[in-house]
């Protein structure tokens, strides 16, 4: 199946209650694990790429991964640009074979955001591509940037009406709560996303879909396993999957991950050096690494997105 926008993908999940995995991708294993794992679950799924991504391993040879991942399967996937930063970097991807891009114009003024967000929505449209924005401040760490707690911003309810109509915008992303990053809240605190809030937008804009970033539980197996095997990550908690479940089952459609990737390919590279210190194939820890991440899509897809058997 060809690449798909993720417009038949949101109707579906709002309709049926559940949420598309958004997984970034940096490299082959990633795009495998991910891939094998909702071709396995039978779900819909996005592959997501930030600047970050672009600078690591150039862009042409993500699209030509993400094509390659498509071919072997006959779910529906889609290609994201993660946190376009401008309109330039929005165009590219498009022009690339995007088939849904993010502008995150949320640090600038409402007008300014509005006016990018437009710009962004024309292009895309004109071109068969979908479009997400974003409305409030997440915390945490994105793309080199760090936003103190006390800095983040939920979203107003009284403002995605206006927003979405003046823009145009296919999805929107929203903060309820949730923050980038593998160090979100120190252990004994109880965090809750804001589902008022999401109830309230929701009330507001009947059917359309909405995104939550910054959405990593940091599963303490996967940090046990790196600290026992030579790591030495501080303790910190992440968004409870309880909290995400809700989530899912309410107007959101779009649910990005990033950091748990990243913790299950470390735990099981950490792992495989501490318990074969000879090994120097990459194609040993990497498969290991990679065998990990599936595991983990799989749990989040079945677990917290509800996504299985949706395809
Ligand atoms: O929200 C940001 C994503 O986790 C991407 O991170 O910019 O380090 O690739 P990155
Ligand atoms: P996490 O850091 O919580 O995985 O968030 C990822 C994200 O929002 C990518 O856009
Ligand atoms: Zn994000």
């Amino acid at each position: 199946m060809p690449l798909v926008t993720t417009t038949e993908m949101f109707k579906k999940a709002y309709a049926g209650k559940y949420a598309v995995g958004a997984f970034n991708v940096n490299d082959m294993e990633m795009v495998q694990a991910i891939v094998e794992a909702a071709n396995e679950c039978h779900s819909p799924v996005i592959l997501q790429v930030s600047a970050g991504a672009r600078k690591y391993a150039n862009p042409v040879y993500l699209r030509h991964l993400v094509m390659a991942a498509v071919e072997t399967t006959d779910i529906p996937v889609a290609m994201h640009l993660d946190h376009g930063a401008d309109f330039e970097i929005c165009k590219a991807s498009i022009d690339d074979g995007f088939t849904s891009v993010m502008i995150d114009a949320s640090s600038k003024p409402w007008e300014e955001n509005i006016a990018l967000t437009r710009k962004v929505v024309e292009y895309a449209h004109d071109h068969g591509v979908v479009v997400e924005a974003e409305l409030g401040k997440l915390a945490g760490v994105e793309d080199d940037v760090k936003v103190e707690a006390h800095d983040a911003m939920f979203t107003s309810p009284d403002e995605v009406e206006e927003f979405t109509q003046r823009t145009g915008i296919d999805s929107l992303a929203i903060a309820i709560g949730t923050s980038h990053g593998a160090y979100k809240f120190k252990p004994g605190q109880d965090p809750k996303l804001r589902i008022d809030i999401l109830e309230e937008i929701g009330r507001r804009l009947p059917g359309f879909p909405i995104v939550l970033h910054g959405a990593s539980s940091v599963p303490q197996d996967q940090v046990a396993i790196i600290n026992e095997f030579g790591g030495n990550m501080p303790n910190a908690i992440g968004i409870p999957e309880s909290e995400l479940r809700k989530a899912a089952q309410l107007a959101v459609c779009k649910i990005n991950i990033d950091s748990d990737l990243r913790l299950a390919f470390t735990a099981a590279i950490r792992k495989h050096f501490v318990e074969h210190p000879d090994h120097f194939d990459p194609r040993q820890y990497l498969g290991d690494a990679r065998t990990n991440m599936k595991a983990l899509v799989k749990h989040k897809i079945i677990n917290v997105l509800g996504s299985e058997n949706k395809a």
